[in-house]
């Protein structure tokens, strides 16, 4: 592993510049975490640019304790302290914006336990993979909402099977009324973090995600620049579509390096996500958003046996491009982890998951998604008081 260690100066000056900005009076308080800066005081101005950093991010909500894209593991999250929450959206065919992390529902509901929808199980190429299943296009939201939510990986997280069939497919619209019920309560904002899943394939069906978005972000106020809402695609022709109908802090996901983007495959452009993380991609992307949230592979790539290498020029590159980073994903499981950090046999159990958050904190990101948001907090106190 040659990032541990290896970068002490860099770790130095940045613990320095933590602490030295909340010397000058940070956001960090209300955290109850000491010596927190925020990225006004790194950046300057308001709206996203007042959230701690690193930014710890709900990734599908806690969903490392309970089936993903759930009120209740929305709840999680937001109880244990994350920064912002996580929504994938997703339409029905009646065109009601739905959170779920793919438009096939086999994984992740009880939908295969329905009689009455046995028949609606069906084969589809979705961004050109092909899927066998039950698809959100093809259900009203009245028939979704028949439907229990269960454990995506219940092989991993056993545990987390003893909430199957506790809640159901929430909509986008429960979750901004949600968001403004707890905002209240606890008199501060909940920040939203939320991606156009397919966008281009959806649109090809007549389901265009962008207007549906914008309309219910406008019809609760949180369609401004200082709104409490990150809006992020892998598509940016989606993003751009964003720009053009709302005020929103947007933010282009990037895969793995040698991959395209659908829209791009579509219209035909050649560009990959190694040219987009070129200083030029970078600042075609910087002309209509504020953030990349890039594969955590691509700040610091993996070796043939699955250990962390040396970061990438990708942090300061893209903050000299003005844009933020919020890469993803980190869970818990040695699985997940790079192999430096698993512990143990196990592929389930815990590996050194604080270890590994402290390198990827060091490289300069502004947040990242996590699946354990206590997990991810806690860490993040670490790295910030040294
Ligand atoms: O949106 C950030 C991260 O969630 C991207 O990956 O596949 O979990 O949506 P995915
Ligand atoms: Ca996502």
């Amino acid at each position: 592993m040659g990032t541990q260690g290896s970068d002490e100066q860099g770790r130095g000056t940045r613990r320095r510049a933590l602490l030295g900005a909340a010397v000058l009076g940070a956001g960090g308080a209300a955290l109850g975490v000491p010596g927190t800066a925020t990225a006004a005081e790194r950046h300057g101005g308001g709206g996203y640019r007042s959230l701690p950093v690193p930014t710890i991010i709900g990734h599908r909500g806690a969903s490392g304790y309970r089936p993903e894209h759930t009120l209740g593991a929305y709840q999680l999250a937001l109880d244990m302290g994350a920064h912002v929450i996580e929504q994938d959206l997703v339409p029905t065919k009646d065109g009601h914006l739905v959170c779920r992390h793919e438009n096939d529902i086999t994984g992740t509901t009880d939908v295969a336990d329905h009689p009455e929808f046995a028949g609606r199980r069906t084969t589809k190429s979705v961004d050109g993979v092909s899927f066998t299943g039950w698809f959100t296009e093809d259900f009203t939201l009245a028939e979704l909402k028949t439907l229990r939510a269960k454990e995506r990986i219940p092989g991993n997280r056993q545990r987390n099977t003893l909430y199957d069939g506790r809640w159901d497919i929430p909509t986008f619209e429960e979750v901004l009324r949600w968001a403004e019920r707890e905002g209240k309560k606890r008199g501060k904002e909940v920040w939203l973090h939320v991606e156009t899943k397919h966008p281009t394939y959806f649109r090809g069906l007549g389901l265009g995600l962008e207007e549906r978005l914008a309309k219910l972000l406008r019809k609760y106020g949180k369609h401004k620049k200082n709104a409490p809402v990150f809006l992020q695609s892998f598509e940016p022709s989606s993003i751009q579509r964003l720009n053009k109908l709302v005020d929103n802090p947007l933010v282009v996901l990037l895969s793995s390096a040698n991959s395209r983007p659908w829209d791009f495959v579509q219209a035909g452009d050649p560009r990959t996500v190694a040219d987009l993380v070129k200083p030029e991609g970078l600042k075609w992307i910087a002309s209509y958003a504020q953030g990349l949230g890039p594969t955590l592979d691509l700040i610091i790539p993996k070796d043939a046996s699955g250990k962390l290498t040396r970061p990438t020029t990708l942090v300061e590159d893209a903050h000299d491009a003005g844009l933020i980073l919020h890469p993803y994903t980190m869970r818990n499981e040695n699985t997940f982890l790079p192999a430096d950090f698993r512990k143990g046999t196990d592929p389930n159990a815990y590996g050194d998951v604080f270890g590994a958050f402290q390198v990827y904190f060091e490289t300069g990101i502004d947040g990242v998604f996590t699946d354990n948001p206590d997990t991810g907090l806690l860490a993040r106190e670490d790295f910030v008081n040294g």
